[in-house]
């Protein structure tokens, strides 16, 4: 196992990601940890190195976070990233000093490094060899002090014009530092990095899978519990019902889903998550229909934020509700996953627009008095669908496309109507079935697996049309599939006219009410992913 020790860097995590990558368990503690405490793990848990991460503070100011002492006496080795370089450094007996003092700027973004290949840390994985014959590492930087005295011991690794100390390494006592971050994919070599710290400095073993992390987290979950009871808000979507699942295996039937059906979700998906849970896994589940409750609160409503706000707040109504009914309830368990730990840090940052106000299964408030439980908290999404397979949900689940909290709500334009949400569950039906039937000849992937985020919008204008002998006057649907990657860009998906012509076809035979389908070509920005 590898310690990180957490200076605070907003990149911490992706430290773990990596090491996870590279088949190595990793477990994050604060900076500060009790000595004690620490010796223990290290003897305990077969710890085989420490990494340093980087961090918001300058150790040029006096009361600024330290590693342990013990740290560098553990006969481990040790890997310093940005701050955690810097410290080292600094307690270890050389010198840091700030840009200002040294007249120079603080240093954002790529960097190339002229670097020793022949350190244990970068032999043999430069990105290319200038004609003098420096190793140059494409990295990205972002520090404002810099080592100016390397400790006794230690050699110069890597150096860049404006921070001549970028790496340095004491190879008898193997400690390690490098100014550049190579957890970021920006260093083009950092996960090689990483790994030749993990697997060969440390000597870790490559045998971790994500079935070790049920086992882990399962253990873990167990003792924050004991014998509480827990209650967790499943949507269907992705995370919740990793969680849910995780949950279920660690401590049973003391967990109870609750899962509020507000009569927006996709066609049969009430019946598909409570066949999933309920019957299939054994897990408690309360099925809340409020279907009624919902379309009553959204009668006459038709502004997008009004009816996301009224979605929200009826939920956490509901959902407070039905938890208050369960008794002992000590735990809220939520399927946050890092990304959602990162967003919600970025809130609040001076400048930033609310595009949507985005609701989420998670967004309860803190009034419930009740302990949070987040075991995925630490996972990127790619991590978390493995979990899920790993746990036994089904890949069509675990690989399914993102549905928003207020689902069909911003789905149908205007004032939500139970008529127009039924018509539209069906036209996504159909586009979502012949998009899992298409493969793409290419790459043999089906068009839903090619696509990030497809589903069918309700347009509540009416066109002419003509059906048979007889003139119709009816509904407009239209059908939205994007590719993107984070989701704050997107591009329309290219999709087969073919298979836009099947669709359309079949919606409006179909699907009585919709005589005309549409197709969306707008990429994201200008235009967002939903509608609404
Ligand atoms: P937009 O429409 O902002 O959507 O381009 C980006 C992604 O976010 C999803 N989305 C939401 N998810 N609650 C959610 O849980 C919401 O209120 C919400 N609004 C948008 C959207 O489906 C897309 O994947």
């Amino acid at each position: 196992k590898i310690l990180i020790l957490d200076f605070g860097s907003q990149v911490t995590q992706l430290i773990a990601r990596r090491v996870r990558d590279s088949k190595v368990l990793s477990e994050i503690y604060p900076y500060d940890i009790d000595e004690g405490r620490l010796s223990q793990i290290v003897k305990n848990e077969n710890v085989k190195g420490i990494i340093l991460s980087g961090g918001p503070s300058s150790v040029t100011e006096g009361d600024t976070p330290r590693a342990p002492a013990l740290v560098f006496n553990l006969g481990l080795p040790v890997l310093g990233i940005c701050y955690g370089m810097q410290t080292m450094a600094e307690q270890l007996g050389g010198q840091v000093q700030t840009a200002e003092s040294l007249g120079k700027s603080r240093e954002f973004g790529y960097a190339e490094v002229r670097a020793r290949g022949h350190t244990p840390l970068l032999n043999g994985i430069m990105d290319f060899e200038t004609l003098e014959g420096h190793g140059i590492l494409k990295v990205w930087m972002s520090h404002g002090d810099s080592v100016t005295a390397m400790p006794e011991g230690f050699k110069l690794m890597a150096s860049t014009d404006s921070c001549p100390i970028a790496g340095m390494a004491d190879e008898v006592r193997q400690f390690y530092a490098v100014q550049f971050h190579p957890e970021v994919t920006h260093t083009v070599q950092g996960t090689a990095i990483l790994e030749k710290f993990v697997h060969d400095i440390c000597a870790c073993r490559p045998d971790w899978e994500m079935g070790d992390y049920i086992s882990e987290a399962v253990a873990t979950i167990k003792a924050q519990v004991g014998s509480d009871e827990v209650i967790l808000g499943l949507s269907g979507g992705v995370d919740s019902s990793v969680a849910a699942a995780l949950i279920h295996r660690a401590i049973g039937n003391q967990l109870t889903c609750v899962f509020v059906d507000h009569g927006l979700l996709r066609l049969n998906e009430g019946q598909m998550v409570m066949e999933m849970f309920a019957n299939n896994l054994g897990v408690k589940v309360i099925h809340v229909q409020a279907e009624e409750q919902f379309m009553g609160k959204l009668a006459g409503v038709s502004d997008p934020e009004q009816k996301r706000k009224i979605i929200g707040r009826e939920f956490v109504e509901v959902f407070q509700a039905e938890s208050a009914k369960i008794e002992n309830a000590k735990w809220l368990a939520q399927g946050t996953i890092y990304p959602d730990v990162i967003e919600s840090a970025g809130k609040g940052k001076k400048g930033a627009h609310t595009i949507k106000s985005h609701h989420n299964v998670g967004g309860l408030p803190d009034d419930m008095h009740l302990k949070l439980l987040e075991p995925l908290r630490e996972l990127f999404k790619d991590e978390v669908r493995e979990l899920g397979i790993a746990l036994g949900l089904p890949k069509e689940m675990v690989y399914r496309h993102p549905f928003p909290g207020p689902g069909l709500a911003v789905r149908i334009l205007g004032e939500v109507k139970q008529d127009f949400a039924h018509l539209l569950q069906r036209a996504d039906a159909i586009f979502i079935e012949e998009l899992r039937n298409t493969i793409d000849p290419s790459t043999g992937k089906s068009w839903y697996d090619l696509t990030s985020q497809a589903f069918a919008v309700f347009l509540p204008v009416k066109s002419v049309g003509v059906m048979g002998d007889g003139r119709t006057y009816e509904y407009v649907v239209a059908l939205r599939a994007v590719q993107t990657l984070d989701f704050m860009t997107a591009h329309w998906a290219h999709l087969p006219h073919e298979l836009l012509g099947k669709v359309s076809n079949r919606i409006i035979n179909e699907v009585r009410g919709i005589n005309r389908v549409v197709y969306d070509i707008s990429g994201k920005p200008p235009a967002t992913i939903e509608w609404e």
